[in-house]
């Protein structure tokens, strides 16, 4: 094994490579600790051509590997198997803007730049990357695509995958496949670049990336409402689709649990309404139109105080605070991007990243607690989400003073219970963070024999060694 890494370290370079147990440790582990994995060393290369060689290097020797880019996935798709030989492979060297396109709305990046450097790169050429996530802070792009990463603007600008336009990607066999073309149109055969996204560091390693961008948004309006009930939630958004002009950016869900564990594990956190209420909207529209000169109000923020005002007097609404500036909305989305880190501060929690179509929100919400409660009666339903692309994070919290083992004994029975309501809304029981490892089992329960068995063919197809994150969405 020594061998193996000094060849390793004639690739990378002393730079690159980490192979004592605390400098490893980070990269073993995923955010919500639910995993701890083994690897020979953790590989940090700086161009494509040492992932390439790094890749045919472990093909020769046999050792898998599994990329890594900010480690902020929730399935632990990054992180090593627990008996696994293979090492972490981490982008976050990789880390250059290599063109900003202004005119062609295009940005090219290395797949281990963090994706909040990309939205402010977008910013200061006056564009916009839409793609928006309460990790964007560590979480690489790189990790963004292999996940299909959503977040909280997918109802207007699309999920990861429509995002890009190009990848490089360094194939199993370490060979570099060039496909960062800033094409829109493109009809080539099969769709290479559409396999890797989603794919979880299964099918390649991502290298580089195409972008799309968009105009920067001149004028937004940021409300926190209060409504009565998902079904509320629900028919308000579907109106907001006219009122706004097409202009609904956000459209996220919460209960009062995931406000009370924010306001509980946040430090600087404060309700924005006088009175207590079960169900919020956060609701934000944004247009490219710049906004009145010398006009108090924003043209969108006086747009949506009327529809506001409508929705109230139809009993849609029950309270609402609108952001009076930037500050003021930044403070209103701080208490729902929190909800994943004061969920994580509460203590043990099961996660059910599940969609179902919109207009079947209200009744999943219903049966679906009824189903939770019903296994574990004093379980705690958090229940927030993206409500505006079908997506729910149908969360549960242990009960107060339960151990994660207590608690993780009913993760089965809690999780079958969602994910066959789901299955029978005819929704998917992964919307956005994957499969990666903790869903590999209910991929296989709830996807056909057809599916699941292309998929098998595919991974088989282009990876025969299987060397590229093994165990990962499918066991061959
Ligand atoms: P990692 O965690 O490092 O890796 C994720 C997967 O991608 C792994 O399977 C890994 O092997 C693979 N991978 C990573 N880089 C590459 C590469 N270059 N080539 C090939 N495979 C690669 N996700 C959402 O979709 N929406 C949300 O709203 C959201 N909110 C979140 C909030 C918090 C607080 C946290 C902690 C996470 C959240 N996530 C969310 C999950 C996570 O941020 C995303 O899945 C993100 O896309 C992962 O990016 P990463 O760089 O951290 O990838
Ligand atoms: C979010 O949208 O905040 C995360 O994807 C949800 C989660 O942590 O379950
Ligand atoms: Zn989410």
């Amino acid at each position: 094994m020594t061998d193996f890494i000094d060849k390793l370290r004639a690739i990378v370079g002393e730079r690159g490579l980490i192979t004592d147990p605390q400098g490893m440790h980070s990269y073993l582990t995923d955010w919500r600790e639910n995993y701890l994995g083994t690897a020979l060393a953790v590989v940090r290369p700086a161009s494509t051509e040492e992932v390439a060689a790094v890749v045919k290097l472990c093909l020769a020797e046999k050792v898998a590997i599994v990329p890594q880019g900010g480690n902020t996935g929730m399935m632990g798709g990054g992180t090593p198997l627990e008996a696994g030989r293979e090492i972490v492979l981490s982008l976050g060297r990789m880390n250059r803007i290599l063109e900003v396109d202004a005119i062609g709305y295009t940005m090219t990046v290395e797949a281990g730049v963090v994706l909040k450097t990309i939205q402010e790169t977008a910013a200061e050429h006056d564009r916009l990357f839409p793609l928006s996530l309460a990790a964007e802070g560590s979480c690489t792009i790189g990790g963004n695509l292999a996940t299909n990463a959503g977040g909280v603007q997918v109802l207007h600008y699309g999920n990861a995958r429509q995002l890009v336009l190009g990848l490089e990607v360094v194939t199993p066999q370490g060979e570099i496949w060039n496909g960062l073309r800033a094409l829109k149109k493109d009809n080539t055969g099969y769709d290479l670049r559409d396999l890797h996204l989603g794919a979880e560091g299964t099918l390649g390693i991502i290298t580089r990336a195409v972008l799309k961008l968009w105009p920067k948004p001149k004028d937004t309006a940021t409300s926190w409402i209060a409504v009565s009930s998902p079904e509320a939630a629900v028919a308000l958004l579907s109106g907001a689709y006219a009122a706004s002009e097409d202009n609904v950016t956000s459209c996220e869900l919460m209960s009062r649990q995931g406000i009370d564990l924010v306001l509980k594990h946040i430090p600087g956190s404060t309700d924005p309404l006088a009175q207590s209420h079960q169900w919020y909207v956060l609701l934000e529209w944004a247009s490219t139109r710049a906004r009145r000169a010398g006009a108090n109000e924003t043209a969108l923020a006086e747009k949506m105080e009327a529809y506001l005002g409508e929705a109230l007097d139809k009993g849609l609404v029950l309270d609402a605070a609108l952001a009076q500036n930037e500050a003021q909305a930044r403070a209103l989305w701080a208490l729902r991007e929190n909800h994943s880190e004061a969920q994580k501060r509460e203590g043990p929690s099961i996660k059910h990243d599940i969609s179902v179509s919109v207009s079947k929100i209200p009744a999943f919400m219903t049966e679906g607690l009824a189903a939770m409660t019903k296994v574990l009666p004093q379980c705690r339903p958090v229940p927030f989400g993206h409500v505006g692309d079908g997506n729910l994070h149908f969360n549960c919290q242990a009960p107060p003073g339960w151990d994660k083992p207590r608690f993780m004994a009913y993760a089965e029975p809690i999780s079958t219970a969602v994910y066959d309501l789901v299955v029978r809304h005819g929704g998917s029981i992964s919307a956005e963070h994957g499969i990666g490892q903790l869903k590999v089992d209910e991929l296989a329960h709830y996807r056909s024999q057809v599916e699941l068995d292309t998929m098998r063919t595919i991974k088989r197809a282009l990876d025969p060694a299987n060397l590229m994150n093994p165990g990962k969405i499918i066991r061959l």
